[in-house]
């Protein structure tokens, strides 16, 4: 028995922008390329459940944000798929948790980690919070629950998260080199020691916008690249495209990232 977990990550709905008078995201194309990943889910991959691993937005204002993640939840819902969220740093800095939990459909719920059972699998959701240009925290209850949480479940286990609690080598990378304090987690230590105490099977982020595969005392952390990045250097542009196909079997992780720039990774299970 396989469970098929689509994941895409940053999809940044927001205005045309640049960054050091370059075109980087490319944002304005971001409505039809979460369009056309929907569409492959639907008629090629139909995986069992798809994860959006955040970013969702630009941060442009409380009402310019409800609108975009709006329009990117419901383009999302086009999915047959069971879809689950992770929070990523431009979605709240002007959006509520709560306004989050209610777009997502879950507006019983309280905060933005959880964790859910699929397919024989426990999927763990971390929200990691980032202190614009400080630094970026999962916060000691986090940390606490996250040991709970993975002492509770019998099941194997995955970790989904926005930021990374991988010690990257960011060089080359155009949003983080030289800045790990803003795109890894500074717990990531105690964070890696208790998905090794408790055998996680693999932890999948995004937030670097880059594709990055770090294997650490035998667990594979895959960062995913952003939906939207413009891999040529300026405008007009030539979106990533990206998303994540990843099949967890009883022998191993088969991870597939789609789109213009394809990799693939394999892992035994231990
Ligand atoms: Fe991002
Ligand atoms: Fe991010």
């Amino acid at each position: 028995m396989e469970l098929v977990v689509a994941l895409v990550s940053d999809l940044h709905f927001g205005p045309e922008a640049s960054f050091g008078g370059k075109l980087r995201k490319l944002t304005g194309e971001a409505p039809e390329l979460t369009r056309a990943f929907v569409r492959r889910m639907n008629e090629v991959t139909r995986p069992d459940l798809v994860v959006n691993l955040g970013d969702d937005i630009e941060d442009e204002g409380p009402e310019a944000d409800r609108e975009r993640y709006g329009a990117c939840m419901a383009a999302l819902r086009g999915l047959k798929a069971e879809l689950f969220h992770v929070a990523g740093n431009h979605d709240v800095i002007h959006l509520s948790e709560a306004e989050l939990l209610s777009a997502w459909g879950r507006p019983e719920a309280t905060r933005l980690h959880y964790a859910f059972d699929r397919g024989g699998f426990h999927f763990t959701v971390l929200h990691t919070r980032e202190r614009k240009d400080h630094d970026i925290s999962l916060g000691p209850e986090q940390l606490a629950w996250l040991g709970e949480d993975l002492a509770a479940s019998p099941l194997p286990k995955i970790v989904l998260m926005h930021h990374s609690a991988a010690d990257q080598d960011l060089r080359g990378n155009r949003w983080f080199e030289g800045s790990p304090h803003i795109c890894l987690v500074r717990e990531r230590r105690a964070m890696r020691k208790i998905f090794e105490e408790h055998g996680v099977l693999a932890v999948f982020n995004g937030h670097l916008h880059w594709n990055h595969l770090d294997v650490i005392r035998g667990i594979p952390y895959v960062t995913l690249q952003s939906l939207i990045e413009n891999l040529d250097d300026d405008a007009p542009g030539r979106p990533a495209a990206a998303h994540a196909v990843v099949r967890l079997g009883p022998k191993r992780i088969v991870v597939e990232i789609e789109g213009a720039e394809r990799a693939r990774y394999q892992f035994d299970r231990r």
